[in-house]
């Protein structure tokens, strides 16, 4: 069952041969290749949630006049599906995605779709799909349920009709260069997200905004952009596709701080993740407001050791050089700190299944 009343549709697809699979497998890259099949669920105003179907992989086929072409109502998830060292597949904490995804729905003035039936669709697509999870060092099958506006109406309103989605895309590193540090640009020029505006929901537009940044740090020789916040300019928001940590001191004593969920970043699911499990490790975790000027001089005076970023696709990255208009600074002396790694070990031992999952994170399939 999808939904109340609505049944799942599983359809016979013909999948792709098991060496093609094996070939894809053995060098997936991220975000390139997807599975044999994928979901896809309708809904109408005045109908709700109907036509929930399990189908081959293919081209959507879409009105020119569907509202999401034009005025970017669509929302998007990232979640990953392991392959466990007893044969099964568990996702990792599906239900916050779901839960984030009502959210996303909600500020896109969209029709959510009810949280058991996201579940149901990402059990369905990793249940049909299961040999296309990844069984290789760190390797995933990622998961992108996303919901998009498909009426065909020019006018500025929520659209009537929507689908929601889910396909899945085998995956290795998300960086190419692996766990070696990244490094940022910390731009002065562009803002990410404004009180009041998108920032803390993952919605098309947000990722859209962030390119013309990335061209630039890019054309400055740096991997990823640090934003800063839309009014003082002066505090440490988030890297645009992932949360930041910041490790002051070393050791036992190590303390942790990331910033605040001021309503302008996202509220990641792996950032959750790696509070409760540095907690357990016996350090102290602080949500609270971090400066630019705090930053660069916490790292100066070797105050602040490490700085690491993390999400969904790129699970834990160490940051190495930054680059700021107000002038430039090397994390950790530019390789991978220990609390960095030690958080990153630790969090991919729950998800492959390496060590007991205490908090009931994993959702076997
Ligand atoms: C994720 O980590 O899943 C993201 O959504 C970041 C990016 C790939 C868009």
């Amino acid at each position: 069952m999808f939904t109340d009343g609505v049944p799942l549709v599983v359809e016979d697809v013909t999948r792709r041969p098991a060496a093609e699979r094996a070939g894809i497998l053995a060098d997936p890259g991220f975000g390139r290749h997807f599975t044999d099949h994928m979901f896809v669920a309708r809904y109408e105003v005045g109908r709700g949630w109907y036509d929930a179907r399990l189908t081959r992989y293919a081209p959507l086929q879409l009105d020119p006049g569907a509202a999401a072409l034009h005025y970017a109502q669509s929302i998007f998830e990232g979640l990953k599906a392991y392959a466990q060292p007893d044969g099964t597949v568990a996702t990792f904490r599906p239900e916050a995605n779901a839960a984030r995804f009502v959210r996303s729905a909600e500020r896109l003035a969209m029709p959510p779709v009810p949280e058991q039936a996201f579940l149901a669709g990402v059990d369905a697509l990793v249940d049909a799909d299961r040999d296309w999870v990844p069984t290789g060092p760190d390797q995933t099958l990622y998961l992108r349920p996303y919901q998009l506006a498909v009426e065909s109406f020019l006018g500025v309103r929520p659209a009537h009709e929507y689908l929601f989605l889910i396909i899945a895309s085998p995956a290795g590193a998300y960086f190419p260069r692996g766990v070696q540090p990244v490094s940022v640009y910390v731009s002065e020029d562009y803002v990410r997200a404004a009180p009041g505006g998108t920032g803390d929901v993952k919605c098309a537009g947000n990722y859209a905004a962030s390119l013309l940044p990335q061209q630039q740090a890019s054309a400055l020789g740096c991997d990823q952009v640090v934003y800063l916040d839309a009014v003082e300019k002066k505090y440490i928001e988030e890297l645009g596709g992932m949360n930041l940590f910041f490790v002051l001191g070393s050791g036992a004593d190590a303390e942790l701080v990331t910033p605040e969920l001021s309503g302008t970043l996202l509220p990641g699911i792996t950032r959750d993740s790696l509070i409760t499990l540095a907690r357990d490790m016996g350090h102290r975790v602080t949500e609270r407001k971090v400066t630019l000027d705090e930053w660069r001089s916490g790292v100066t005076d070797g105050v602040i050791t490490e700085t690491f970023a993390c999400g969904t696709a790129a699970v834990i990255t160490p940051l190495g050089e930054a680059k700021a208009r107000t002038g430039d600074f090397l994390v950790g002396a530019g390789v991978p700190g220990t609390l960095t790694m030690a958080l990153r070990e630790s969090l991919l031992d729950i998800q492959h299944g390496r060590v007991a999952d205490t908090h009931g994170w994993l959702h076997r399939i």
